[in-house]
């Protein structure tokens, strides 16, 4: 389709936010359902029976998640991240990414997963062109892991599941971790010791406070400071530069060579100065911050509408006024909205 559009509108169109932020990445849920109920994000007391989830006639369609994606890249979106919720519940993920890995000007899909469901879609997903992988695992202690999944964790499946991302070809995994204090903290050094020696890279991620329902509290939040000082007694490390300045870690490597870790410091170090990342959940709503309570419903115009270039508008349209910076103004603001959920929105 694109080879009849005059090259003037293949090319992204810059577009920048009230900070002068462009948008680069967006984070696409494609499921808000999980089969984990993780403590830190959807505590499985939090969720009153029925309704909670999305019907999934309500999902959009691969094809009009296609559309999507291919509106965000016209302007100047280059990276995507397939989230949930637990994205591989979505029936069909392979070929939607196969789909996607076709967009001209896409230069990187990744994926954020629990991992379970790597052990059956893993190759799957390497054939359909899906070019990185995140594994969420917060301890190897079997007993921690059951609390912090709600129960429903077993280590063995997810350490499985990595094993057969590593076999169809997916050789560099970021491990993202959640740190809460008096939680796992006591199980830190180990899950580094783990992964020290593969080209995997563990994400120490400050435990935040998203979505309503997780009773956040300043208190349970370890300053990602301390884990540098604590992890630098046990294996001297440095700070390795970072090419990206939208990147939400910050990068640290052994100096005895056994690989890297990052430091996701959302709550000390807070990065929404270099933010160029948008979000839509699983029914096509447009959100500009993880933290927002409310967001912009693209559906109909990408349901009914027969104009991409409407639908280009919209998303320019509402990135033009974006003003987000929760995490720099976390506490100032006297909030009082309820949040949108993360497993709405995906990590
Ligand atoms: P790549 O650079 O594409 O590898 O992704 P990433 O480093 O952003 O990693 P990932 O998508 O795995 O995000 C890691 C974690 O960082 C998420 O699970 C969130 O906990 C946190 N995070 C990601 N983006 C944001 C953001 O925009 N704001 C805040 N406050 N936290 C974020
Ligand atoms: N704080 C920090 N990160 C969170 N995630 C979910 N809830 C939280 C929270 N409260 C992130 C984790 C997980 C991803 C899916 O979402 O990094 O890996
Ligand atoms: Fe599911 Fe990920 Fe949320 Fe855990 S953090 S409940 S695995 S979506
Ligand atoms: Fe971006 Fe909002 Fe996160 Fe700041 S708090 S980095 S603006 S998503």
């Amino acid at each position: 389709m694109d080879m009849h559009v005059p090259l003037k509108f293949v090319e992204a169109v810059p577009v920048q936010d009230r900070l002068q932020r462009p948008l680069r990445e967006l984070r696409m849920s494609v499921i808000d359902r999980c089969n984990f109920r993780c403590t830190y994000c959807m505590p499985a007391d939090s969720l009153n029976g029925r309704g909670v989830f999305l019907p999934l006639e309500r999902l959009l369609t691969d094809h009009e998640i296609e559309t999507l994606v291919r509106a965000f890249v016209r302007l100047g979106v280059k990276k995507l991240r397939i989230t949930g919720g637990e994205p591989l519940l979505r029936p069909g993920l392979p070929a939607l990414v196969d789909q996607l890995s076709g967009i001209r000007g896409l230069e990187d899909i990744a994926l954020t997963t629990n991992g379970v469901m790597l052990t059956r879609l893993a190759d799957d997903l390497a054939a359909a062109g899906l070019d990185r992988i995140t594994v969420s695992l917060d301890t190897l202690d079997e007993d921690v892991l059951a609390y912090m999944s709600g129960g429903q964790a077993k280590l063995e499946e997810v350490l499985a599941g990595i094993a057969a991302a590593e076999s169809a070809g997916f050789r560099r995994l970021k491990i993202n971790t959640v740190v809460q204090r008096g939680v796992n903290d006591h199980t830190i050094i180990d899950l580094l010791e783990h992964f020290r020696g593969t080209p995997h890279r563990v994400r120490l991620i400050e435990y935040m406070d998203v979505g309503n329902s997780n009773h956040w509290s300043p208190d349970d939040v370890v300053p990602n400071a301390e884990w540098v000082e604590k992890i630098g007694r046990r294996w001297p490390v440095r700070t390795v530069a970072s090419d990206n300045p939208a990147e939400t870690a910050r990068r640290y490597e052994y100096l005895d060579g056994q690989g890297e870790i990052g430091f996701i410091s959302s709550i000390t170090k807070p990065f929404c100065g270099g933010c160029t990342r948008a979000r839509v959940t699983a029914d096509g709503v447009f959100y500009t911050c993880l933290f927002s309570d409310r967001g912009t419903n693209l559906m109909p115009l990408i349901r009914h509408g027969e104009d991409p270039q409407a639908l280009a508008d919209r998303i320019s349209g509402v990135w033009a006024e974006r003003g987000d910076r929760y995490s720099e103004l976390r506490g100032a603001q006297g909030r009082k909205r309820p949040k949108i959920e993360m497993y709405r929105l995906g990590g």
